[in-house]
This record gives structure tokens, sequence and C-alpha cells, in this order.
């Protein structure tokens, strides 16, 4: 009988494709993620590994589990930097992924940060909930308007462009860089140009050795005094330290961040940093989205162990 690992606890339903093909699931009774040696021990006896984010899923235990049974890795995310695919294209381990279904979900998000950022909507509550704040106060709690501004979106991708298509409803003007030309309206060459112009950034590109630090210090003193940046990508593509830096220096207004640096702890220093919304990588974190997320990836390791190729296929 296949056998495959599931890592964390997952929504009700996640599974049932697993079940229904007669898949031996193994999972721990508590969500306690897996340290990089359990995966290397545990991986070379399952056909299947249906992991998160938060697994990594590296060199050791791709060769550990490529030199037991394993043959396919879910990674229930549409990011999958945690996985080594080139140790796994070398190793002849399938990865899969979950894009798609989480599009719309991301997307909200990143308007909850864009929104509540500009707005100052963290700080405001914090002083109402500390006492510091009685009420209605004409001078007190003033932050920027989002409607009618330019939002300048770094990466144009599925969920960029659902985060475009809220903006129109709040009358901005949508600008987006990519590396390569989209042919869409908005489109700009340099990203040094978008950076300059806009008045609200969201990051929305992929975490790859091109893109780490990609918003840099260069970079963030590039942006208006008054911007607002958001990120629902991945921590390391902003250098949080100069980030932290520019907020501390009021160089940047405000920063709404789904994603951080070493997560699950976030750095004193973020965490102390003003004018700051922070959420612990919630971007899909729906019932029906981690569900339909968990579905994909698990039919994902039912197709490939099937002899099937799956729909969302990063290396096979
Ligand atoms: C979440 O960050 C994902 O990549 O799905």
């Amino acid at each position: 009988m296949p056998r495959v690992l599931v890592t964390r606890q997952l929504t009700p339903g996640c599974l049932d494709p697993l079940v229904a093909a007669g898949i031996d699931v193994e999972q721990r009774p508590d969500d306690t993620p897996w340290s990089r040696s359990e995966l290397t021990s545990a991986a070379p006896d399952m056909d299947g590994v249906l992991c998160a984010l938060t697994d990594p899923i590296d060199r050791t235990v791709l060769e550990a589990g490529a030199a037991g049974r394993l043959r396919v890795v879910a990674n229930a995310a549409v990011g999958y930097d945690n996985v080594d695919v080139a140790a796994a294209a070398d190793v002849g381990v399938v990865v899969c992924n979950t894009p798609g279904v989480l599009d719309q979900t991301v997307a909200d998000l990143a308007f909850l940060l864009i929104l509540s950022a500009g707005r100052l909507a963290s700080e405001a509550e914090r002083d109402l909930r500390a006492g510091r704040r009685g009420g209605f106060g004409f001078a007190d709690n003033l932050a920027l308007d989002i409607h009618g501004t330019v939002l300048g979106l770094v990466g144009y991708g599925r969920i960029a462009r659902q985060v475009a298509r809220r903006a129109e409803g709040f009358a901005m003007e949508v600008l987006h860089h990519s590396r390569r030309p989209t042919g869409f309206p908005g489109y700009v060459a340099h990203l040094d140009d978008l950076l300059a112009t806009a008045d609200v950034i969201s990051v929305h590109v992929p975490l790859t050795d091109g893109t780490r630090h990609l918003i840099g210090a260069r970079e963030l003193a590039l942006m208006k005094p008054t911007a607002v940046l958001v990120n629902t990508a991945r921590g390391s593509v902003v250098d949080e330290d100069a980030l932290v830096d520019a907020l501390e220096a009021g160089r940047l207004f405000a920063a709404g961040l789904d994603v951080f640096d070493g997560e699950p702890t976030p750095s004193p220093r973020l965490l102390a940093a003003p004018r700051t919304v922070l959420l612990p990588h919630v971007g899909s974190a729906t019932v029906g989205t981690r569900t339909k997320m968990g579905r994909l990836a698990a039919q994902g390791i039912v197709d490939v162990l099937a002899g099937r190729v799956p729909p969302n296929l990063v290396v096979g």
C-alpha cells in the first residue's frame, strides 16, 4: 500500500483524495513542524510527502527519500522556495504545488494590508486598546488616502492581477513591473521607475536567488517618503533591516507585511517598527481556500502515484 507523509494538520476534507485512492496517510497527532532531520529519516519510507512551506525539503531530504521509495513531493502552497527543485530533478522526485486556487484570497489580504497600513489601522487600534485614545479626535490618527493613488505591482502573476482588479474599485492608477514585458497597459520596464512613481507598492514575486532582497536600501530610498509598502509574497524579497531603517527614519510612510524573514519568529526590530501592520503569513488562510490547496496537493500525489502527470507540475 502506498504511504504518504502529511506534515501539517490540514482542514477537513483535504486528505479525501488520498483516502479514496487507498493510500496510507502518516500524520502526527499534533501540528509540530517536522525538522530537517526528522524529514530525512521519514522520507525513504514514504511514496509521497504532502508538505507545507514551513518544511525544508532540501537536497539531503530528497536524496534520502529517493534512495528509498519517495516519488513525489506536493507543496500545499503556490510558492515552493522551501523545496530544492534542482535536487528533486537530479534525484527524479516529482514536485507539484497549488497555484490558482488562492489568488483571490491572497489578493483580498494584500488589499487589506494596503488599506490597513495606509490608514494606520493597527496603530489606531493599539492606541484605543491601550487607553491612549478616547474616541474621535479631529486631528488624531491622521493617515493617507488610498483611493485615487498610484499602485505599483512588483511582479504581475495571477495574484498581482487580482490585486489590480480590486484597485480599480478604489480609483487607483495601476502600474506593474516584471522582468519581461507583459504586453498589458501599465507595464513599467524599470523597477526603479515604478518604485519612484507609485504611492502604494505591493510585492508579488516568488522568492528565488534573483529576487532575494529585490527591495533593499537602494530601492527603498527611491520610494516616496509617503509610500506604503506591502509584501504578501516572501519575507526575504525585502531587506527587512533596510525596511525597518526606512520606517524608523520616516523615509517610508508605512508597511503592511504578511511575510517576514525568520518566520515564524519576527525579529524584535520588526516588531517594534513604527507604522507597520504585521500578520503571521495568513494570505491564503480561509477555510475554503486552504481546503482547495490541501485537496489539490493530495490529488497531485494521487496522480503521480497512479502514473499520471499532475496538473501543477513544478519538476517531473
Ligand atoms: C503561500 O505563501 C503560498 O505560497 O501558498
